[in-house]
């Protein structure tokens, strides 16, 4: 594996309209605004435009529609340091969570384009999603372990994102240990997440916040009943469980439950009902029975993976919210999501409005959100934001 020392040395040429991309505060170059360049191999290089004009460095994808992705506007040596200085910047910026796992880097959005790094404890879950990345691999994790002092350092390098890149999917193992399971504390609750086999780098830490928000929303007393439709291993339900009698808790996943079920034992909680269904099917069933909710949680996968899918997955998203909508009790609160960045806010919250309509319910919007905190969206970098909620209130 080769460190950023190469870099310098290989030159791109861009197009005055790739150029201005990155000075409006993109950092992505398209393979359509490329003059010339290496081909040979990813990397780091060194980007220019025609007329001589050096604008920075850049991670170079041979294969990928995405060829550059901007890293600094200086000539600076890019090696295990800089990586570091840069992950102690982004790690700095989360001091003040209540949580031991959460989001380090969050790739674009801290200024280090297809990187991201996860904290679970004393471990560290990283994904290195393009070429030019994946080429100085080792000056990355060397930086992650001196910014971190992780006792161990899991790639879960097997998002398909990366075939776009001609990179392989793997889970590779690159410092110290990492256990299967680990333990999580967040904000009061306890968790198990699955570093190596659970789904993102293990547990879905932009929702964070959002839990605690939703959880908060409950009416005081203890009484009532939720249902977290789309639970994985039961983050919500946990963070509910603790505010009203009964929850039912429902995902395809079997292993996810079962990862539920030993996270409500792990915090002393009887009260959660874990079911494997499909969730369309079981809303669908609940409504027919005229069952009602004090609190409903909707966290599907994302349905939309391309934009070409969109109308298909807003049909989706009307189809399990307008259900949600109906199976609320009076006062009941839904906190409902889409994480498909391809269906914009404006879309997600018509398409909820619609559904509202439909319901024959009036429902308050008290408010909107996005991904915690450790997710930075850049303004300037739409592609940063992908998760959007709103959290409604059963007004009639
Ligand atoms: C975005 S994740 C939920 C994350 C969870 N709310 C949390 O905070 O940890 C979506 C979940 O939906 C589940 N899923 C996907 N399709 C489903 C379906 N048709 N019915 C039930 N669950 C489904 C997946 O297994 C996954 O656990």
């Amino acid at each position: 594996m080769t460190g950023g020392r190469l870099t310098a040395e290989r030159a791109v040429v861009v197009s005055a309209k790739g150029a201005a991309r990155w000075q409006a505060g993109h950092p992505w170059i398209y393979r359509t605004d490329i003059y010339d360049e290496p081909r040979d191999a990813a990397g780091i290089v060194t980007v220019a435009d025609r007329r001589g004009r050096r604008h920075g460095q850049a991670l170079y994808s041979p294969k990928s529609e995405i060829r550059l992705r901007l890293l600094t506007r200086g000539g600076e040596p890019i090696d295990a340091a800089w990586w570091e200085g840069r992950i102690r910047t982004a790690a700095a910026l989360r001091s003040g969570i209540d949580a031991t796992a959460y989001r380090v880097v969050h790739a674009e959005g801290d200024g280090l384009p297809s990187l991201v790094v996860d904290r679970y404890g004393p471990y560290v879950v990283a994904q290195l999603l393009s070429a030019g990345l994946e080429r100085v691999r080792d000056d990355v994790v060397a930086g992650i372990r001196a910014a971190l002092e992780p006792d161990g350092v899991l790639l879960r390098n097997d998002a398909a994102i990366r075939r776009h890149e001609g990179l392989p999917l793997e889970v590779v193992l690159a410092h110290g240990v990492v256990p299967d399971t680990v333990e999580v504390a967040e904000h009061g609750v306890r968790y198990l997440a699955a570093p190596r086999t659970g789904q993102k780098t293990g547990a879905f830490l932009d929702q964070r916040e959002n839990r605690v928000l939703v959880a908060g929303a409950t009416r005081p007393g203890g009484g009532g009943r939720a249902l977290d439709a789309f639970a994985y291993h039961g983050s919500f339900a946990l963070h509910l469980a603790r505010r009203v009698a009964e929850v039912v808790a429902v995902d395809s996943s079997a292993e996810a439950l079962e990862r539920g079920r030993a996270n409500a034992a792990l915090n002393g909680v009887g009260n959660i009902t874990f079911r494997e269904a499909n969730a369309f099917d079981l809303l669908r069933e609940l409504e027919r029975r005229e069952e009602t909710f004090d609190a409903v949680v909707l966290d599907p996968p994302a349905f939309a993976k391309t934009k070409q899918s969109v109308p298909k997955a807003l049909g989706g998203y009307k189809e399990i919210n307008l259900r949600a909508m109906r199976l609320l009790a009076p006062g009941g609160i839904l906190f409902t999501c889409s994480c498909s960045y391809h269906v914009h806010r404006e879309q997600f919250a018509a398409m909820l409005a619609a559904a509202a309509e439909d319901s024959g319910r009036r429902l308050q919007l008290l408010t909107w959100t996005g991904a915690g905190r450790d997710h930075p969206e850049l303004l300037n970098v739409p592609e940063t934001g992908y998760l959007k909620g709103a959290l409604l209130r059963a007004a009639d």
